[in-house]
């Protein structure tokens, strides 16, 4: 979800609920010694090991570094209407918002669309994306099931006649309502690539849309907990629907985890008269943003109160199988999920870690009880079911520990409200505030890097981190760039209940913004603002996509790359610039580093933008057709690796 900061748009990230990080007088003198030491850290400025990591290059390594691996022409920082791409690779838009993928189809025409005709198109605001070799099991590099996300609907920009502002969406029609729920959640693609390049497959019979009502599972220790349970839904089991589908995971089986974020801003009602007001409050559950809750009695919450509890989850979809449906896998725990992704522990345990995007909130990890089988696909079916969901508390003494969300240890116990593991899952948030953890700046994306194993956890920014709660972890008040942290996990096992944390990059303008560090020789346009989510090639190189580069630089969201070892550690360069409006989600690389694919989202989110009047009309640049997110393909001009 952007971060913009116009009148135009409520942004859901920026609005922090959790009240249990008013820090007490202990917590503010560790927070100021801290912080003492992350200046004093930090004034030695130069080197990575000036932030004490353990895996930087020592300022002499520094001071001989020689050229990134990295080769392109990096970009200067612009910002316009349209996209560009550093000198010698060239972009191929795939598909947009509204192209046909189950039936054949006509022309898009916004103004003509109806919801049954959005259910067959490709949804809005693509973010997460994920590539599943076709057929299965194969190492196909030619053809791929293509799975995104659908995060949320610009309506202002998708119908005539709403105007711009905070109040645009709140003036949808029913029948724009129901456009609406039908073009968020997700879709599957089929796309092979020929001479021509990269082309959806027509009428693939493993296309399918995820809606905000398509039935879905509920499992895992929450599934049937009286929370869950609505007056269409007595069992607590069943749902209707996803959607704030942000960013998301793959699992070694082959099937695709849709996470969903800002759930809370699509319910209305009088937040006072919830069953559960706390439970609320933790969660931001209180007036909509949009139009639904007066056309759809299920999201009007004084009509069905427990609706909100059902969502915030992560969900499980297999794409090979077009007609199973998606189950949400309460196992990994209720928040503002932003992407699941997996890395293996050393007995094959699988290991997934997810951010709760929103200021002050935590950074998670959700371990399998039992090993994945590589051999007995069905055999993994509902292994998300059971495991340990933990939260992080990152030390000043550069130790990252994995504090357990489970009933009946410490404070998690009936007396305090979690008389079962589903209560500790509905109320996640609740439950890892007793633990302790560290509020973060917005935890973002979190992917392992798979090459050296380290574990980078994307910090988006935190405007409202005031002097006094900075700690080493998140060391810069006013937070308005971001930053990214490095993790060792502990004998190199993913499963280890402790790591050891550095901090890889810190956003912002070297020079201009406080505490920006980068390598030395990163350029004047290789900084880099609002870290989002991140893609590793195979050779373990970092590419970073920003989410709020505009209102907080001034500068066109992007993707930056950037070495993760050796003399080129942290020396980011730019590679690709949005279009105005538009933030980068979704990178991610074919098998062979030929292609990076992207997910360009929310073009022409600016102020004043309308349908009649967007600030770009990207990519299509046709008269009367508004912006369309889209997902683009970017490969090298005469093929060949991207980087290099
Ligand atoms: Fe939807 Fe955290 O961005
Ligand atoms: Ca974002
Ligand atoms: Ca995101």
């Amino acid at each position: 979800m952007a971060a913009a900061q116009s009148d135009d748009y409520t942004d859901p990230d920026d609005i922090g609920v959790n009240a249990s990080t008013e820090p007490s007088i202990g917590d503010l003198i560790e927070r100021r010694l801290s912080r003492r030491d992350a200046l004093r850290g930090l004034a030695g400025i130069g080197a990575a090991a000036a932030l004490g990591s353990p895996f930087a290059a020592t300022d002499a390594e520094a001071q001989a570094a020689g050229p990134s691996t990295l080769t392109f022409k990096e970009l200067a920082h612009t910002l316009d209407d349209t996209q560009h791409v550093a000198e010698g690779y060239e972009m191929q838009v795939l598909i947009r918002w509204g192209d046909p993928i189950i039936g054949a189809g006509s022309d898009f025409d916004p103004k003509s669309l109806t919801a049954a005709e959005q259910e067959k198109r490709f949804g809005y605001n693509n973010d997460y994306l994920g590539l599943y070799p076709m057929p299965a099991g194969s190492r196909s590099g030619d053809r791929f099931l293509m799975v995104a996300n659908h995060e949320y609907t610009n309506p202002n920009l998708m119908f005539a006649g709403l105007g711009s502002g905070r109040g645009a969406a709140l003036k949808a029609t029913k029948d724009q309502v129901a456009v609406e729920m039908a073009s968020v959640g997700g879709a599957v693609i089929e796309i092979a690539r020929d001479g021509a390049g990269w082309k959806v497959v027509p009428d693939s019979k493993f296309a399918r849309r995820l809606t905000a009502t398509t039935p879905m599972e509920i499992s895992g220790p929450a599934a049937g907990n009286d929370r869950l349970k609505t007056s269409a839904d007595p069992t607590g089991t069943k749902v209707l629907g996803t959607f704030g589908n942000c960013a998301g995971g793959s699992t070694p089986w082959g099937t695709w985890l849709t996470c969903e974020e800002n759930f809370n801003f699509y319910f209305d009602g009088d937040a006072a008269r919830l069953a559960d007001t706390e439970l609320g409050k933790r969660y931001g559950v209180a007036r909509a943003t949009n139009a639904w809750g007066q056309h759809v009695d299920r999201f009007n919450f004084d009509k069905e109160p427990n609706e909100p509890n059902r969502f915030g989850w992560v969900v499980e979809i297999d794409p090979y199988e077009p007609n199973s449906p998606p189950v949400k896998r309460t196992a990994l725990g209720r928040f503002k999920h932003e992407g699941c992704t997996y890395a293996l522990a050393k007995d094959g345990r699988v290991v997934l870690y997810s951010g709760d995007d929103e200021r002050f909130e935590y950074v998670y990890r959700f371990v399998t009880a039992r090993p994945w089988n590589p051999n007995d696909r069905a055999a993994n079916k509902n292994l998300l079911d059971e495991g340990t969901l933990s939260v992080a508390r990152f030390n000043a003494d550069g130790k990252v520990e994995w504090l357990p969300l489970v009933q009946g240890q410490g404070p998690l116990t009936a007396a305090n409200g979690f008389a079962t593991q589903g209560d500790v899952l509905v109320k996640t948030r609740m439950a890892a505030d007793l633990l302790k953890p560290t509020p973060m700046d917005r935890p973002e994306d979190i992917e392992t890097n798979p090459v050296n194993g380290r574990v980078y956890v994307v910090l988006t920014n935190n405007g409202l981190r005031k002097p006094d709660q900075v700690d080493k972890a998140n060391p810069r008040a006013t937070n308005d760039h971001g930053h990214i942290i490095e993790i060792a996990p502990k004998d190199g096992d993913h499963a280890a209940n402790e790591g050891a944390w550095s901090i890889f990059l810190l956003a912002g303008k070297p020079g201009q913004d406080a505490g920006a560090h980068y390598h030395r020789a990163t350029s004047d346009n290789g900084w880099l603002s609002c870290p989002d989510n991140i893609a590793f090639d195979s050779k373990g190189r970092i590419w970073i996509a920003t989410d709020g580069g505009p209102s907080a630089a001034g500068i066109a969201d992007g993707i930056y790359a950037a070495d993760t070892v050796g003399f080129g550690r942290a020396l980011t360069r730019c590679f690709y610039q949005a279009p105005t409006g538009a933030e980068v989600c979704g990178p991610i690389f074919a098998p062979d580093d030929g292609t990076l694919f992207l997910a360009i989202q929310h073009p022409g989110e600016d102020r004043n933008s309308t349908f009649e009047k967007p600030s770009t009309r990207w990519p299509d640049f046709k008269d009367g057709m508004p912006p369309r997110p889209s997902v683009i393909a970017i490969t090298k001009k005469g093929g060949g690796t991207i980087g290099s």
